[in-house]
């Protein structure tokens, strides 16, 4: 176990004394929401409710909730809670259709961002002077700049590589020795097979930890990137609309899920087709409510991110589950629910096979399909009999376990779509 490193007190803090202060904290966001923003005045009034009906923490459920069609609807600025003027910054989230979603941030703001991105890169095993190559996304996308600000408080040294140009992250990585690297877990898959294409060991690399989130993975993914790169891999949690990354992050002693900053992000679980909060431990809908953020406070908002709340363990304050699926990504085939992390866990499985895949759902008349486009582990043929046996077993079990039929699409090296962001799992072709 890793000695833990000095934490701030309120990492430390009782649940009454966490308690007290989320329950000040929310007080004072809903008060602050109602008086200065024109959307949450409207959505309260409609509702009937006032924030001085807020008089404990389990009265929150009384607030409506905010959805993304909600921040649409006052694209780009008009949820804010300050004027425009005030906001040092924005980013924005793109939709797969239409027009992206705006957040802003105050001063204080960016600061309150960069503390708990320090706090999540410390429980993930980072200590000041260590190195950390950043190849999540720079610019609208909360990931580079959320990473950058976040190391640079907790004292690393940040090389600020952003997705993309994976021959040169390699010969970065290979020349500046970083400890650390902060990049989707797809991406990670894929600066792995140029290590090895340029004949490099990825065991070998200075990476001792990878940070990695912005999209579902599972636990077999982490152990199949643990053992092929020799590093730690910490999951970190978050998502624009809320902050960016750094709403929760798991720590590196326990690797059980990630501890929210309930300091500044209220969860609550609710069942999905009701809307009801569900108690601790039950699966549903994540929300959130931000405790402390000036610019764009956020009340209830509907993560679509499917989990449980858990007890802390490395710390006081909750975890919550592995993300194992937004409602947004469950594939519906022949009435079986089935998301991509499902059929992760099968793959992840069997050593023939490489951990790239996609999702690809058609329709034939009134039927629809899955396929898997999946790739056979590394200077392994696809047309062999060794891919086409375990091709064939996957097909088995995902029959077994999830309950569905799915073809397998064994394709040459290369052939399943590789993202230098946010993977993409699920093709529908069937619009
Ligand atoms: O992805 C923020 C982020 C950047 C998180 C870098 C972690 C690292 P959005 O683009 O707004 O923000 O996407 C948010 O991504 O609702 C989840 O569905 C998904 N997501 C983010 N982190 C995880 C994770 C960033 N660790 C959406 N596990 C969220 C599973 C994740 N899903």
């Amino acid at each position: 176990m890793m000695t833990t490193f000095p934490l701030e007190p309120i990492e430390k803090a009782s649940q009454d004394e966490l308690q007290a202060l989320q329950l000040r904290r929310l007080q004072a966001t809903l008060a602050h929401a109602y008086r200065n923003s024109p959307m949450y005045r409207a959505k309260f009034d409609e509702a009937g409710v006032h924030p001085s009906d807020c008089r404990t923490l389990a009265d929150l459920s009384k607030f409506p909730f905010t959805s993304k069609l909600d921040l649409r609807d006052h694209y780009p600025f008009g949820s804010f809670a300050v004027p425009r003027e005030q906001c040092v910054r924005v980013h924005a989230s793109s939709g797969t259709t239409g027009k992206p979603t705006v957040v802003g941030y105050t001063r204080n703001d960016i600061e309150t961002w960069s503390a708990v991105m320090a706090r999540s890169i410390r429980a993930s095993g980072a200590r000041p002077g260590d190195m950390v190559h950043v190849s999540y996304g720079y610019g609208l996308f909360t990931g580079g700049l959320g990473a950058h600000y976040g190391a640079e408080k907790l004292g690393l040294t940040v090389v600020p590589f952003g997705g993309g140009q994976t021959e040169r992250q390699v010969q970065l990585i290979h020349d500046f020795r970083p400890d650390i690297i902060m990049v989707t877990p797809s991406y990670m898959l894929a600066i792995a097979d140029e290590f090895e294409r340029q004949g490099l060991d990825p065991r070998e690399s200075s990476l001792r930890l990878g940070i990695f989130g912005a999209e579902p993975w599972t636990n077999d993914m982490r152990r199949a990137i643990e053992q092929r790169m020799g590093m730690d891999a910490v999951d970190i949690y978050g998502l624009s609309e809320v902050m960016g990354p750094g709403v929760a992050n798991e720590c590196i002693e326990t690797k059980d899920g990630p501890t929210i900053w309930e300091d500044h992000f209220y969860p609550e679980i609710i069942d999905p087709e009701t809307g009801a909060v569900l108690p601790d431990g039950e699966l549903g809908e994540l929300v959130f409510t931000s405790l402390t953020k000036e610019a764009l406070p956020i009340i209830r908002y509907r993560t679509r991110d499917l989990t449980r709340l858990l007890p802390g363990t490395a710390r006081t304050m909750r975890r919550m589950e592995k993300i194992t699926g937004r409602s947004d990504d469950m594939m519906i085939v022949r009435g079986v629910n089935v998301f991509p992390t499902q059929i992760e866990e099968l793959i992840c499985k069997r050593a023939e096979l490489a951990p790239h895949y996609q999702c690809i759902l058609t329709r034939e008349g009134p039927m629809d399909s899955l396929t898997i486009a999946i790739e056979a582990r590394q200077g392994l043929s696809h047309e062999g009999d060794e891919a086409r046996g375990a091709a064939e077993r996957l097909a088995h079990e995902i029959k077994t376990y999830i309950g569905t039929t799915a073809v397998i699409e064994l394709r040459p090296e290369g052939g399943v779509e590789r993202s230098v962001g946010k993977a993409k799992r699920v093709v529908d072709k069937r619009r």
